[in-house]
Parts: structure tokens; C-alpha cells; sequence
């Protein structure tokens, strides 16, 4: 994955922990990248040893990092780096998550080596939506949960997410409803 987002994990836990949680985080992990570059790749199992350890240190589940995460992604990281990408991405949740099958595609125009999730709508009602989510990824199903409150966060939207179908439980791909 891109260094973005090992990055941003970085700063979720500095700026909630310090910056010492966060150099036994790495050490736990066997990193010992000084820093990230946001624009350059990095294996993906660095950014998931990164998670376990920061669940070892914190004490806290992975799912409950990845949700955490999800949010930070949403609110902080994607609003900073990329207002602009954001904003076209709609005025209304409702919006935003109909156009989320085509988000990663201009994501892809200024990060070309992007392997990105695929999202896609049914059941599009007036306050509520099912989104498809399908990634070669595993485990990251809170993480997309956290991205979608963070969402219903950013439109100052009350949402509630449901799963209900879970990849890791043997369905085809992981399906959200979310109702606001
Ligand atoms: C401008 C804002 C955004 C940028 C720059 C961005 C960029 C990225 C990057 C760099 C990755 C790592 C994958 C890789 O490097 O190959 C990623 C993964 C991901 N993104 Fe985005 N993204 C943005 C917004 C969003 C939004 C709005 C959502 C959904 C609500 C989303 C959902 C995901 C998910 C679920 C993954 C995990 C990878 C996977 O499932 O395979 N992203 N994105």
C-alpha cells in the first residue's frame, strides 16, 4: 500500500498516545522506517503488523483500530491531503456513497499503483443504501465501517451500519447496509 497509509496510522496514534507508544508500536511490529513516504509502496503485511502491534500495545482489539481508523481516514487524512477529491465526491452522504463505485478511479489519476477496493450500490432507498464491498484484502471489513461513520461524521449525518454478510464467514464479499 501506498505510505499515506501507514502515515496516517502513525499520526492517529501519535496524536492520541505520543509519539513514545508509537516507536514500541514499530519496534513490536519490526519496522524500522523512519519515516513514510506518502507517494512510495509498502508491503502490506508492514501495515498489518502495524495494526496487531498497535492492538498488543494499546490493549485494544484490531477491529476496534481498524473502525478507529476508518474515521481518522475520513476526517483527517482524505479531508487534508485530498479536500478537493472530497468534496466532488458529493454534498450528501446519500450522494457520496452513490458515487463511491467511482471514487478510486480519480484516486488512481494522482496514484497511478493504487490497488483499490470495489464498492458498489443496491437497494438504493431514500435513507438507506446496501454497499458491496469487495477487496483482494482480508480483514478489513472495520475499517470500512469506520469509513462509513466517519462519512455520516463529515455530513453532520446520523448513520447506523449493519453488515450482513461477512467475507471472513464465507459469504462471496462483504455487504453493508447503511441506514441514516
Ligand atoms: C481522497 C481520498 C482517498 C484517497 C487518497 C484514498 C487512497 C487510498 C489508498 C492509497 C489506499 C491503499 C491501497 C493502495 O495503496 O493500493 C486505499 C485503500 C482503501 N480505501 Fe481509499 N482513498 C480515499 C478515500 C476513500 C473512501 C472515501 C473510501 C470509502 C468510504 C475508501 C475506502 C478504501 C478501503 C476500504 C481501502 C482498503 C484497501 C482494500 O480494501 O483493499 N477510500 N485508499
Amino acid at each position: 500500500m501506498y505510505g499515506m497509509v501507514n502515515r496516517a496510522i502513525e499520526e492517529m496514534v501519535i496524536s492520541a498516545h505520543g509519539a513514545e507508544v508509537w516507536e514500541q508500536i514499530k519496534q513490536k511490529a519490526n519496522v524500522d522506517e523512519d519515516v513514510f513516504v506518502s507517494t512510495e509502496g509498502y508491503p502490506d503485511a508492514m501495515t498489518y503488523s502495524l495494526v496487531g502491534a498497535a492492538s498488543e500495545v494499546l490493549q485494544t482489539p484490531a477491529p476496534v483500530i481498524l473502525e478507529a481508523f476508518g474515521k481518522h481516514w475520513i476526517l483527517r487524512t482524505a479531508q487534508e491531503g485530498y479536500g478537493d477529491m472530497m468534496a466532488a465526491g458529493g454534498k450528501t452522504l446519500r450522494e457520496f456513497l452513490v458515487n463511491l463505485p467511482d471514487f478510486h478511479s480519480r484516486v488512481s489519476m494522482v496514484l497511478p499503483h493504487l490497488a483499490p477496493p470495489r464498492f458498489y450500490c443496491s437497494l438504493l432507498e431514500e435513507h438507506s443504501v446496501h454497499v458491496h464491498y469487495q477487496s483482494h484484502r482480508a480483514g478489513l471489513a472495520p475499517f470500512v465501517t469506520g469509513l462509513f461513520k466517519g462519512l455520516g461524521e463529515r455530513f453532520a449525518t446520523a448513520v447506523e451500519i449493519e453488515q450482513i454478510a461477512d467475507k471472513t464467514a464465507g459469504a462471496d464479499h462483504d455487504e453493508f447496509v447503511v441506514r441514516w
